[in-house]
């Protein structure tokens, strides 16, 4: 049976609407971890735009999530703030548009310059020809491990946090992310280990940023890393952020960084191991060094697999979506509203043939990193990421997916959780 079908039939039995619409909830939120691909092409085709219960819409059409995401002052990120209040202290990605939130940007815009790239190129291939190093002798690799520890990696160099170590950084920047992006039934078991996490991320901030400010001001220079430029900037009142401002933005920042782009990671493999003769493409591509058509095809994996299937908002004035059509559906205050990019980025009405794998569509096609006011701030950092990284592992001879009874095993939306390869040794 559809999803549909078992939606409607859970209203048929007739009952308490309470009731009836939890085991909706309850419905949706299955279909949209285990089958989410499914669940979309469906809705998208019968009906766009449905209010899953009277509290929760969710909008499948291109336009439509584009609409949402863009109507920030009807459709707020308010939403994320219990959570990255408790963890981390006030962070962008929960800011409305309010001149604090253009501040704050503007800053960590100075922080993560975008003209860092080509330093960031030399280093993220040497992170990631580190890695591979160390697998050769084996003839296998853990890609899971790889793709976290590329990024944190890249969090403790250019950023400058390298925490207490390496594990520790990773786990608590994994920890925190699965409590926010993902622990929507609030399991206390994953909300406590993120608090610790959140805890003793914050103390060791505090402490790196004072010890980075007594540093300047016995004259030595600013390091040229994300936290140094943040605290040198403190000494100009026009792009001072107070210490926790700092440590809240630095937080969010990594927990951004590194499942994020591990996930991407994953998930670019899994459509390339799903399409061997895409494989084949972005090995060529790989070993031309032709790095616009490796990140072209990376992006259109990505797409098959997209490190997130949905973009949340909380409703905060009532608006009409799609209106004028006959989807059209007016959302009220207090409703939780998903923006399914994953769905969008499958929208027939928006692209050619999304059923084929073509990597030269136009980037307006892909909704990777949300849209609007909240644009990922990393993107560009994230993009040189993957693709050094994705590059280091086509160039292994011999490239195997190792299958596993669990395979593939996947969670949050048809991404992989852990991968492993095999090349010739
Ligand atoms: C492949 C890796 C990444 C993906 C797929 C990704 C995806 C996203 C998405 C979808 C959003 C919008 C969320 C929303 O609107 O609710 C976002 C926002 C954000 N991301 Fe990323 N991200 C990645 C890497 C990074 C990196 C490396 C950083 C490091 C700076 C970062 C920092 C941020 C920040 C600060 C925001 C909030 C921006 C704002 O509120 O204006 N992300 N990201």
């Amino acid at each position: 049976m559809g999803f549909l079908a078992e939606y409607d039939a859970i209203a048929a039995q007739g009952g308490d609407p309470a009731a009836i619409a939890g085991a909706q909830a309850t419905l949706f939120n299955t279909m949209l971890d285990a089958d989410p691909k499914g669940l979309f092409d469906e809705l998208r085709e019968h009906r766009p735009n449905l209010a899953v219960t009277p509290n929760m819409v969710v909008v499948t059409r291109f336009s439509d999530v584009e609409e949402v995401i863009s109507r920030d002052e009807c459709f707020s990120v308010q939403l994320y703030i219990p959570k990255m209040n408790r963890l981390s202290g006030p962070f962008v990605l929960a800011m409305d548009n309010t001149p604090d939130y253009t501040a704050f940007i503007s800053i960590l815009r100075l922080a993560f310059r975008r003209d860092d790239a080509p330093r960031l190129v030399t280093l993220a291939a040497q992170l990631a020809d580190e890695l591979v190093q160390e697998a050769l002798p084996a003839g296998t690799l853990d890609l899971g491990r790889m793709a976290q520890l590329a990024p944190t990696r890249l969090v403790a160099q250019y950023y400058g946090v390298p925490g207490p170590d390496e594990p520790t950084l990773l786990r608590w920047a994994d920890d925190i992310f699965q409590d926010v992006f993902h622990n929507t039934g609030d399991d206390p078991a994953i909300t406590d280990k993120a608090t610790v996490a959140g805890q003793q991320m914050c103390a060791f901030l505090d402490q790196q940023i004072a010890d980075l400010r007594a540093s300047f001001a016995s004259g030595a220079p600013a390091p040229q890393t994300v936290i140094g430029r943040l605290v040198h900037m403190q000494n100009d009142p026009s792009t001072h952020l107070a210490d926790d401002q700092i440590r809240s933005q630095l937080i969010g920042s990594i927990t951004g960084t590194v499942d994020t782009t591990a996930r991407a990671v994953l998930g670019t493999f899994q459509t390339l191991f799903e399409m061997p003769e895409q494989l084949a493409a972005a090995q060529k591509a790989a070993a031309a060094n032709d790095d616009a058509t490796l990140m072209a095809i990376i992006w259109e994996a990505m797409r098959f697999h997209p490190q997130n299937t949905i973009i949340p908002r909380l409703c905060v004035s009532a608006y009409t979506v799609a209106h004028g059509t006959d989807r059209a559906i007016t959302i009220q205050p207090g409703t939780l509203v998903m923006a399914a990019n994953f769905s969008a980025m499958f929208d027939r009405i928006e692209l050619d043939a999304p059923e084929e794998f073509r990597p030269n569509r136009p980037s307006s096609n892909y909704i990777h990193f949300g849209y609007a006011q909240h644009r990922c701030l990393g993107e560009y950092i994230a993009q040189v990421q993957l693709r050094e990284t994705v590059k280091r592992v086509l160039l292994l001879k011999g490239l195997h997916k190792v299958t596993s009874p669990d395979d593939p095993k996947v969670a949050y939306g048809n991404l992989p959780t852990a991968m492993s390869v095999t090349f010739e040794a």
